[in-house]
C-alpha cells in the first residue's frame, strides 16, 4: 500500500492544462479502515465542522459527512483532486453536506472549523502549527495521519499496522497571573496564582495564599481543573476547582473538602497572557 514518506521537504511540481502547480505534500489516499479510526477518534459531535487539508479525492469529509452527518470541507490545491471530489460526493449523494474548495491551504480561514484532519509531511506540519493555534478555538480537535507535531506532543496516538494516528485538543491559552477569592471557613482567602504554558501542558505555581500549594492542574480545550491544598491549623485541606475560561476571565464551580460546591469566578491580570506554542 502506498504512504508517504517519512522525509520528504521538496515541493511536488505538477502540471495542470497549462499551469504549474507546486503541491506541498503529493497525492497519496488515507485507506478506508484508517480515515473510519480518524473519524472515530476525534469523537464527531453534532454541530461539529471538519475541514480536512489537502483533501485528496475528498474521502474524508465525504465518509464523515455520510457517517456523521456533519457539514465538511475539503481544501485540496489540485484542480483534478477537486474533481474527483465533486464526482465522488454525487457518487455518495452527501452534496448538501459538503464543500470542496481549490485553494493553498494556508491560505483557508479555519475560524469555522471545529475538527481539522490531515495526511501531511511533517514539515507541512509544522508549518501549520501556528495557524491551528491561531484560527481554532480551544477543544477543536486535530487529527493528523502518520505525521505528528515534534514538540506539540499528541493528546492521544495509536498505531494501526503500519499506520500512526495523532490527535490533538486546542488548548485555551491560560498563560498568566490569575486571582480570585474563597471563602474558606470564617475568612476570604485572596488566590493570586501564575500559570506559565507551553501548548496543552501547564504549570501553576502559587503566589498567594502562602499556606497554599497546588497538586494538580489541567487544561483540555476551554476547560480547567485545579486541585489545591491549604494547610490550616495543621489540617491538610483539599480544594478542588474546575471552570471554563473566557477572555481573561474563568467561570466555573469549586468545592472545599466536604463541602457543597460554589461558584467560581477568576481573572487574568491585565498583560500577564504570555505566546504558548
Ligand atoms: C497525502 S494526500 C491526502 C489526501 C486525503 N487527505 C487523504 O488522507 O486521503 C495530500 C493532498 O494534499 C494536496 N496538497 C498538497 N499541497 C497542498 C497545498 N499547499 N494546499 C492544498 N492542498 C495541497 C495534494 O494535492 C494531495 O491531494
Amino acid at each position: 500500500m502506498e504512504k508517504l514518506p517519512c522525509k520528504s521537504t521538496a515541493i511536488i511540481e505538477t502540471v495542470r492544462g497549462n499551469k504549474i502547480l507546486n503541491l506541498d505534500v503529493p497525492f497519496v489516499p488515507t485507506p478506508l479502515e484508517i480515515v473510519n479510526e480518524m473519524l472515530e477518534m476525534t469523537h464527531i459531535r453534532p454541530g461539529d465542522r471538519l475541514y480536512d487539508l489537502g483533501c485528496g479525492d475528498g474521502r474524508i469529509v465525504i465518509t464523515a459527512a455520510k457517517k456523521y452527518n456533519i457539514d465538511c470541507i475539503g481544501v485540496d490545491l489540485d484542480p483534478r483532486r477537486i474533481q474527483e471530489c465533486r464526482i465522488n460526493t454525487l457518487k455518495a449523494s452527501v452534496s448538501d453536506k459538503v464543500t470542496f474548495l481549490q485553494s493553498d491551504l494556508f491560505d483557508v480561514d479555519l475560524r469555522e472549523a471545529s475538527i481539522v484532519s490531515i495526511y501531511l509531511l511533517s514539515n507541512i506540519n509544522l508549518k501549520l502549527r501556528s495557524k491551528l493555534f491561531n484560527e481554532l478555538r480551544p477543544g477543536s480537535r486535530v487529527i493528523s495521519h502518520d505525521f505528528n507535531m515534534d514538540r506539540w506532543l499528541a493528546d492521544k496516538s495509536v498505531s494501526r499496522g503500519n499506520h500512526s494516528l495523532f490527535l490533538w485538543t486546542i488548548p485555551a491559552n491560560m498563560s498568566g497571573n490569575w486571582r480570585w477569592t474563597l471563602p474558606f471557613f470564617s475568612e476570604n482567602l485572596k488566590f493570586n496564582i501564575e500559570i506559565k504554558q507551553h501548548f496543552q501542558k501547564a504549570h501553576a505555581s502559587i503566589i498567594t495564599p502562602e499556606n497554599a500549594l497546588v497538586k494538580a492542574l489541567s487544561i483540555c480545550g476551554d476547560l480547567i481543573r485545579l486541585k489545591l491544598q491549604i494547610i490550616s491549623n495543621r489540617h491538610r485541606v483539599p480544594v478542588h476547582l474546575s471552570g471554563n475560561i473566557t477572555g481573561d476571565k474563568i467561570k466555573g464551580r469549586f468545592r472545599i473538602s466536604g463541602m457543597n460546591y460554589e461558584n467560581w469566578y477568576a481573572s487574568r491580570e491585565k498583560n500577564s497572557k504570555t505566546n504558548i506554542i
